[in-house]
């Protein structure tokens, strides 16, 4: 017979805060990770209906939460409620997955409109570094297994012509999550480099790159299937680390 402490653990829930979980490998990570015993909160622009009916049809507890993370002044705000729906009894771990970002301005740096930089620089670094401080912050009171995963990149070392925003969020994002390993022992960090993958931004980022049309990419399910084994069993905190 079961006893009342083993039904209070079948209960517990794995929460999974993805950014980005609208399109691309985010998206993809999101349909990966239904489950009745996850509860995925979705941070994009856009509200995919497609992954919240999946969602409904497998029984996976799902919430949408649309914000621009241009705004970085709403992100504390948005984290402090997303963390607060979530009951303490009934966690069993919690995940952020700071994915969402863009590639534009796609332009030498002295072509691009100043209020560009500034959109780039927010949405791709200072937002994940404001997700990533109030979630340290909000989950204090959880004594459970929490994680943070980065999605980086190559190019943030691999320098080409016009990604010079991209390159430069992207090679900050890993610093911060180098620093943040160095500072945190009760909430772990890691960053994943997808390679060339098969998205939208990857279509805008090669717009001016003739040598990319040889690249092999990868589907948005195999990028989805390795961001998942770091996460869940190739964890290395304060690395960052090539995703194949
Ligand atoms: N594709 C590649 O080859 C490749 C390679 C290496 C690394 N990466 C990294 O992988 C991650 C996912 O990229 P992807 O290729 O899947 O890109 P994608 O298809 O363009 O998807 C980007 C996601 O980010 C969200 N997003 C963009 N701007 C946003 C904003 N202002 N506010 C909120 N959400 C926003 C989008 O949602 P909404 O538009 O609905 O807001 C979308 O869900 C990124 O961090 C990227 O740098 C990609």
């Amino acid at each position: 017979m079961q006893s009342s402490k083993d039904h209070w653990r079948l209960i517990r829930l794995k929460y999974f805060i993805v950014t980005g979980s609208s399109r691309g490998i985010g998206r993809a990570l999101s349909e990966k990770l239904l489950s009745s015993d996850h509860h995925l909160l979705c941070i994009s622009r856009e509200v995919n209906h497609e992954l919240v009916a999946l969602a409904e049809s497998k029984n996976a507890p799902i919430d949408y939460f649309p914000i621009d993370l241009i705004n970085v002044h709403e992100i504390d705000a948005l984290m402090k409620r997303i963390i607060g729906t979530i009951d303490e009894s009934a966690i069993q771990s919690i995940y952020l997955v700071n994915n969402a970002a863009v590639v534009q301005p796609v332009e030498v740096s002295s072509g691009s409109e100043p209020n560009d930089i500034i959109a780039h620089m927010n949405i791709n670094l200072v937002a994940p570094m404001l997700l990533t401080s109030s979630f340290i912050k909000y989950t204090e009171p959880f004594k459970v297994d929490k994680r943070i995963m980065n999605i980086s990149s190559g190019l943030s070392f691999n320098l080409k012509p016009m990604l010079s925003c991209y390159s430069t969020s992207k090679a900050g994002l890993e610093t911060f999550v180098k620093a943040i390993g160095v500072e945190q022992r009760d909430v772990r960090i890691m960053g994943v480099r997808p390679g060339a993958t098969d998205t939208r931004m990857y279509e805008q980022s090669v717009i001016t790159d003739k040598s990319a049309g040889t690249i092999k990419l990868a589907s948005t399910s195999y990028a989805a299937d390795r961001i998942i084994t770091f996460l869940f069993d190739r964890f290395e905190h304060g690395k960052v680390v090539k995703g194949w």
